[in-house]
């Protein structure tokens, strides 16, 4: 029996990257899946390898900035699956043209804040706020944000995309203090640099062999490490998990910055 029979799952973003691989992940392990996306080629696309394979899902085009979308994205998962057991809130502005345009503090923009905000922070809680009714009459659900290393530390760029991330976690824990004693658990994953289309778009060989520097690792990260722990996170064997975030990031984390320069001072 997979790890979450039985389970409906909505998760946003689902088109690229780290939501692809979550959706494909969880639906081999049971979950009928609500493939969500700004594009709605990219939603069906997924959700078509997933029924392609004999599993179950169905792909939906869904602006998480808008706050209809979000709840019409519900309102039509309980409608085609009759619950909602996990809510993965992954969506992310990757518009190009708008990161470019968080760049500069002295041109901040305060357009592309409200936006970054509207899309990181508030797309996730407004999707809480339609799906907690349905979870909360079940008797309980499993949610997930994906946050970032930028909510916890400062940064010398992406100036709103930091601070949206800072938000995500504020509310990882609030959503899991408020419902907890519901039977609803919410927790965030924190990767590392991720080998995602966005990711592959932004980066370079240069700049990708600076990074796994950092990483305490032998590679970046893949969508797949992701997925692997949203899958336990979202599964009964974290039933007793809740308000956490998780660092997946190959080990940025547990050392000094200073790690990497003793490191090549040591051979
Ligand atoms: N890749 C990394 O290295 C990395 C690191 C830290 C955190 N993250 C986080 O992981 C999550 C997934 O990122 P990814 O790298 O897989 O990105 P990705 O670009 O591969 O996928 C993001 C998806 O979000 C969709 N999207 C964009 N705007 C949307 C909107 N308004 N409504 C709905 N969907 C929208 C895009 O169409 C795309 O399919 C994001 O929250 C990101 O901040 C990624």
């Amino acid at each position: 029996m997979g790890r979450l029979q039985g389970k409906v799952a909505v998760i946003t973003g689902a088109g690229s990257g780290i939501g692809r691989a979550t959706a494909l992940r969880f639906a081999e392990e049971g979950a009928s899946v609500v493939v969500t996306d700004l594009y709605a080629e990219s939603a069906d696309k997924v959700a078509a390898e997933i029924t392609d394979k004999g599993q179950s899902a169905i792909g939906l085009a869904v602006d998480v900035g808008v706050e209809d979308a979000i709840k019409g994205m519900i309102e039509q998962t309980v409608n085609h699956f009759g619950r909602i057991d996990i809510l993965y809130n992954n969506a992310v502005n990757n518009n190009p043209e708008r990161s470019r345009r968080d760049r500069d503090l002295l041109n901040f923009d305060a357009e592309i804040f409200e936006w970054t905000m509207r899309v990181n922070t508030l797309g996730g809680v407004l999707a809480c706020k339609y799906a907690l009714p349905h979870m909360l009459k079940q008797g309980g659900g499993a949610i997930l944000f994906t946050s970032s290393t930028s909510a916890s530390a400062g940064e010398v760029t992406a100036f709103s995309y930091g601070a949206s991330k800072a938000a995500v976690n504020w509310y990882v824990k609030t959503i899991a203090a408020t419902y907890g004693k519901q039977g609803i658990r919410c927790n965030g994953i924190i990767p590392g640099v991720i080998r995602t289309p966005s990711q592959r778009a932004w980066s370079n060989p240069d700049m990708d062999a600076a990074f796994l520097d950092i990483h305490n690792s032998t590679r970046l990260g893949e969508p797949e490490d992701i997925a692997n722990m949203a899958l336990f996170l979202a599964s009964d064997e974290a039933a007793f998990v809740n308000g956490s975030l998780y660092q997946v990031d190959g080990g940025i984390s547990c050392a000094t910055p200073m790690v990497s320069v003793v490191r090549k001072l040591l051979v």
